[in-house]
């Protein structure tokens, strides 16, 4: 009876060691990277923050939790029709959209610290920087040998290669991304826009004739290849000379050319832009990283984000075939739920809507630094803004970042980070930044 009972005291202590093992062997990963208590709770209250604000938001999307406190499925209801059809794979899009809420917090809130224009200092430093990426930048048209003639491929870039960042995080306060889906033209928002202090368009959305609808304000463009090509027509969209225009692909021949001869008078830059993977490409989406890391705030405008909206259609032209609107529907409602951005359209037009359940900074905040440690991204957990830096170089001599009479925010920011400037690293979202740091320090 004696040794039934050690038995099963021995049994029950080594059942519990098992849990305790369990436990631990959760919260402390392989190689270390521990998890407190309070970034646990951090990931959790995020999923549940998310799902609410979903629900209260998301016109019909219900967010549901995955498989760990990271995975989430935004669902669309079971009565959409969805009409776009993959043109590869003639598939018709899918109505649940898995994203990893982890990823998003850490790399869209360095994306808010970042530059997201390439500039000389950037491929300086970037190892291999002129011999391959500056390479991947200019269109390869002609025979370059990878830039192994320096000169040529810096004379190739020298028109839309600035030294240094011509802005700077927290530059502007509000700005709006207008999108250039047809339903911008149920709703006359045009005065609304035409209040913040930058707006972004993209590629060949004209302003003239739809100004009640659109604005008349246009601050930056964001050009894909084709608008890139077609760089005189765009810049005759708005006031000669006044928009800046930002290409998000390469720069070509025709483009320096043009840029030279006829002449373009526009400030012209290439965008280097943060990974997001397959989930979040397109010219909207960059248009949004491009505001994100100049602005305090970031508003949307003509996406096709309302339900009804199966398809791409364009306000000032004839439905076109785009690209995944209910993807793309349901990343924008992650964005808008992570605090983001605000979505506005005919559905949800009233300027004063608050969106409900929106996380708050702190919280997003100790989510951001608990999924750094998930995600063992570089200097993750450090309270050294610099500790993300994996790539660290000297700054060029050219543009002072933060000019005199700057936003008070973005004064803070440069104070804060020491006067350095960071840099994504495309491709590459878990190991970490490129910094330039003022000459002078290391
Ligand atoms: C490199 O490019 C420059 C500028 O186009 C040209 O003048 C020079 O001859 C080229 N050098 C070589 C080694 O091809
Ligand atoms: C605006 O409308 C006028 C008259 O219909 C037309 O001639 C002009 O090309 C339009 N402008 C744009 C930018 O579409
Ligand atoms: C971004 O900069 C702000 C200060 O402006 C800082 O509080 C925040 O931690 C930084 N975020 C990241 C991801 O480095």
């Amino acid at each position: 009876m004696r040794l039934l009972r050690l038995a099963f005291v021995v049994a029950l202590a080594s059942g519990l060691a098992a849990i305790l093992i369990y436990i631990t062997g959760v919260s402390d990963l392989d190689d270390g990277i521990r998890l407190s208590s309070e970034d646990l709770d951090a990931l959790k209250s995020l999923q549940s923050h998310f799902q609410k604000c979903v629900s209260a938001n998301g016109l019909g999307l219900q967010a549901v939790s995955g498989s760990d406190n990271c995975e989430v499925s935004l669902k669309f209801p079971s009565d959409t029709v969805p009409k776009w059809k993959d043109p590869k794979t003639g598939e018709v899009e899918g109505l649940s959209y898995d994203f990893n809420l982890c990823e998003a917090v850490a790399t869209w809130e360095q994306v808010r610290n970042s530059t997201t224009i390439l500039t000389r200092e950037f491929i300086d430093v970037l190892p291999n920087g002129w011999e391959e990426y500056a390479w991947r930048r200019i269109n390869k048209g002609v025979l370059l040998n990878n830039c192994e003639n320096r000169t040529l491929c810096m004379e190739k870039l020298s028109l839309v290669l600035p030294n240094r960042p011509p802005y700077t995080p927290r530059q502007f306060g509000r700005c709006a991304v207008i999108g250039n889906s047809g339903d911008l033209l149920k709703t006359k928002f045009g005065k609304e826009i035409d209040s913040y202090d930058a707006v972004v368009r993209e590629n060949g959305a004209p302003v003239d004739n739809y100004t009640e609808y659109v604005g008349t304000k246009s601050t930056f463009r964001l050009l894909n290849r084709g608008s890139a090509k077609a760089l005189d027509k765009v810049a005759e969209l708005y006031d000669k000379g006044k928009e800046v225009l930002i290409i998000k692909t390469t720069i070509h021949d025709i483009i320096n050319k043009m840029i030279r001869e006829i002449p373009i008078l526009n400030p012209v830059y290439l965008m280097l832009g943060a990974s997001f993977g397959s989930a979040a490409k397109g010219t909207g989406l960059k248009a949004l990283e491009f505001a994100l890391s100049i602005c305090d705030n970031v508003d949307m405008y003509g996406f096709t984000v309302d339900p009804g909206y199966k398809e791409w259609t364009r306000y000032f032209s004839e439905s076109r075939q785009g690209h995944t609107p209910l993807q793309g529907r349901a990343y924008y409602q992650m964005m808008e739920c992570l605090g983001l951005i605000k979505i506005h359209s005919p559905m949800r037009s009233d300027p004063n809507r608050i969106v409900k359940w929106v996380p708050s900074y702190s919280l997003i905040t100790a989510a951001r630094i608990a999924s750094e440690k998930l995600l063992r991204r570089v200097g993750a957990g450090s309270s050294d803004p610099l500790a993300a830096c994996s790539i660290i170089g000297k700054q060029v001599r050219g543009n002072f970042a933060v000019k005199q009479g700057s936003r008070k925010a973005a004064i803070e920011h440069q104070k804060y980070l020491k006067g350095t400037t960071m840099y994504p690293l495309e491709h590459n979202p878990g190991h970490g930044l490129l910094c330039t740091v003022p000459s002078g320090q290391t």
